[in-house]
Formats: C-alpha cells, sequence, structure tokens
C-alpha cells in the first residue's frame, strides 16, 4: 500500500467507525425527558462552538447537536434551562440555527444563548434576541466569547492560534457559566460603532440580511488535486454537501458556508473559491480546528450520512 492509499484508508476507517460507535440518533433522544436540568444546543464547524458547549455544560448537561435535531419531526424541548451556542457568522446567528429554532418548541424557565465569533460580533445579541422572540421564545441571557477566527478569506487561522486575545477565553467561559448558574437577566449591548461596522459590511457586501451565509456549496469551495477521496468532507459537513465520485471530493448543495470541510480536511486539499469583493485566503495552508474537540467530535455533531 502506498502512502496515498494509506492516507485513504485511515480517513475513511475514521470516517466509518465515528458514525457506526456514535450512535447519531443517541443525541436526539432526549427530547423526551420532560425536566432536564440544563439542556445546549449547539452549532459547530470547527469546534469552538462545541468547546463553550462543554464547559458552559459542565457535568449536569444535556448537549444535543443543532444539525441532528433540525431533522426531529417532534421538535418539542423541555428543561428546566435551555442554551444555544453557536459561531457568529456574518454578525447573525447561522441560518441552520435560526431554521432550528423557528420550526422548534421550548419550554424552560431560563433561557442563553452564546455566540462564538473571531473579530466584531456586533448586531448577534439583538438580532438572537428579537428572533427567538418572534418565534416564542422569551431570552434571559445573551453573550458572546471571542474566539480563533475561522472566516479564511479574512484571516489566516495560523495568526488566528497565535492571537493574544485566546488567553482570556478561560476567563471569559467562566464568567459566562457564573451569570447562567445565578440566571443573570443580561442582553450584550450593541454599540453605535457595533452598528456601523453592520451597516458597512451588508452595504458592500450585498448580502441577504437574515441568511448572508448561505449559498452553492460548488460556488465556493472545490477539492484540488491533493484530494485522495478518503470522505471526511463528506460526514463532516452539516449539510451533507459532499460526495466522493471516482475516488475525488466533489461538492455539491445548499452549504452554510462554515468552512467545516475545508478547515477539517486531513490533506488541506479543499480551497475556497474567492466571491468579489471577497479576497483570496491569505493563507491556504492554515486549518484551524479547536484544540480541545477532535474530528470524531465534529463529524458525530455534523454527519447526514
Ligand atoms: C461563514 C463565516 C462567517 C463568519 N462571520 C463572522 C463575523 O461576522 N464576525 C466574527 O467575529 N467572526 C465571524 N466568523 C468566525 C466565527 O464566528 C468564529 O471563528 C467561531 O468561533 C467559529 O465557531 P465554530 O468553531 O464553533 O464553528 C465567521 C466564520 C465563518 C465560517
Amino acid at each position: 500500500m502506498n502512502r496515498r492509499d494509506a492516507l485513504k484508508y485511515m480517513g475513511a476507517l475514521c470516517a466509518g467507525s465515528v458514525l457506526a460507535s456514535t450512535g447519531i440518533t443517541a443525541l436526539a433522544s432526549c427530547s423526551q425527558n420532560p425536566r432536564t436540568k440544563r439542556l445546549i444546543f449547539f452549532f459547530s464547524a470547527t469546534g469552538n462552538s462545541l468547546y463553550v458547549s462543554r464547559q458552559l455544560g459542565e457535568e449536569k448537561a444535556t448537549l444535543l447537536s443543532i444539525s441532528q435535531e433540525i431533522h426531529n419531526e417532534n421538535p418539542v424541548y423541555e428543561a428546566e434551562e435551555i442554551g444555544f451556542v453557536c459561531p457568529v457568522y456574518c454578525f447573525l446567528p447561522p441560518a441552520i440555527v435560526q431554521d432550528f429554532i423557528a420550526r422548534s418548541t421550548f419550554k424552560a424557565d431560563y433561557f442563553f444563548a452564546v455566540g462564538t465569533f473571531g473579530a466584531h460580533s456586533t448586531v448577534f445579541p439583538e438580532f438572537f434576541n428579537n428572533f427567538a422572540k418572534e418565534h416564542g421564545v422569551q431570552m434571559n441571557y445573551i453573550s458572546c466569547i471571542q474566539m480563533v477566527d475561522t472566516y479564511l478569506p479574512y484571516f489566516d487561522a495560523d495568526r488566528e492560534k497565535a492571537d493574544p486575545k485566546n488567553q482570556l477565553i478561560p476567563e471569559k467561559i467562566a464568567a459566562v457559566l457564573a451569570a447562567i448558574n445565578k440566571h443573570e437577566n443580561y442582553i450584550l449591548p450593541v454599540t453605535q460603532q457595533d452598528r456601523m461596522i453592520y451597516e458597512g459590511y451588508f452595504r458592500s457586501s450585498g448580502r441577504d440580511r437574515q441568511r448572508p451565509t448561505i449559498t452553492r456549496s460548488e460556488k465556493i469551495v472545490f477539492a484540488t488535486d491533493a484530494c485522495i477521496g478518503c470522505g471526511v468532507c463528506t460526514s463532516v459537513c452539516p449539510h451533507g454537501c459532499w460526495k466522493v465520485v471516482d475516488g475525488h471530493s466533489v461538492p455539491q448543495g445548499e452549504c452554510e458556508n462554515c468552512l467545516a470541510c475545508v478547515h477539517n480536511c486531513p490533506q488541506k486539499a479543499i480551497s475556497i473559491i474567492p466571491t468579489p469583493p471577497e479576497p483570496e485566503e491569505p493563507n491556504r495552508n492554515a486549518r484551524y480546528r479547536n484544540p480541545n474537540v477532535s474530528l470524531a467530535d465534529l463529524i458525530k455533531a455534523n454527519s447526514q450520512l
């Protein structure tokens, strides 16, 4: 077996064994439990939000992946406390998170949400608060935690990993945890500068203001010749966009632009097609996954296979 075949075999083994052993249906099973203490719904492409969910969950919480729960045909959830943790995408909650909230019913005494972001969260808390209210959820607490920025067209992931901002993550998580344990009522305020950044971005990008990152996967990503057809992209994509055809990965379908495929490809064989006015990614060798989260964890959370 040559090196390429060995890597391909290992990739397939990793994806296959994760699916066989984790039992994705187990993730969806606790919606029947009427008085779970703390229920946390998370969406995560590169692990930041999954890591924060785990830290906020402590020992007592049940964590459910939104990528799996979005298929629940009876999405009624009840717990003492219900939380949502997700990345900030173009200053908003990802479309899959919005869709999940819109189609589900939640009953709890206390609701909280945390957005993980890299540079600017701007209007995220206000948008989340209003969106939840429109769908029958009265939020008690919303905050944001700054972490590595995974949006590769603007950020070199290697520089992000080395950024001193990361040293503050543990204390920021601890502060959020203390607040939700005390059932604090707090919505992170949006400043005038936040509004200017937000307005400026949407004016120049021309993106949809409700679902800015939804696009066709084949328009934004492709597998290079370095692809060995291992299939990791097919199992880590929360929208099930990838297929391996004749030993090479091919994207097709509605995509969140989450870049899970790009960051988690073991060969760094997935590239981003620049969408003007966005620049080409500054460092196509720099990829990221939260150091506390494994590829198997993300496959378990996101796989649509
Ligand atoms: C499509 C996309 C859009 C993003 N938009 C923003 C943004 O508007 N503001 C920001 O500060 N970070 C933004 N980010 C960075 C992520 O919010 C951040 O890295 C997050 O912690 C990733 O979470 P995850 O590892 O759980 O997927 C964006 C990332 C992606 C992939």
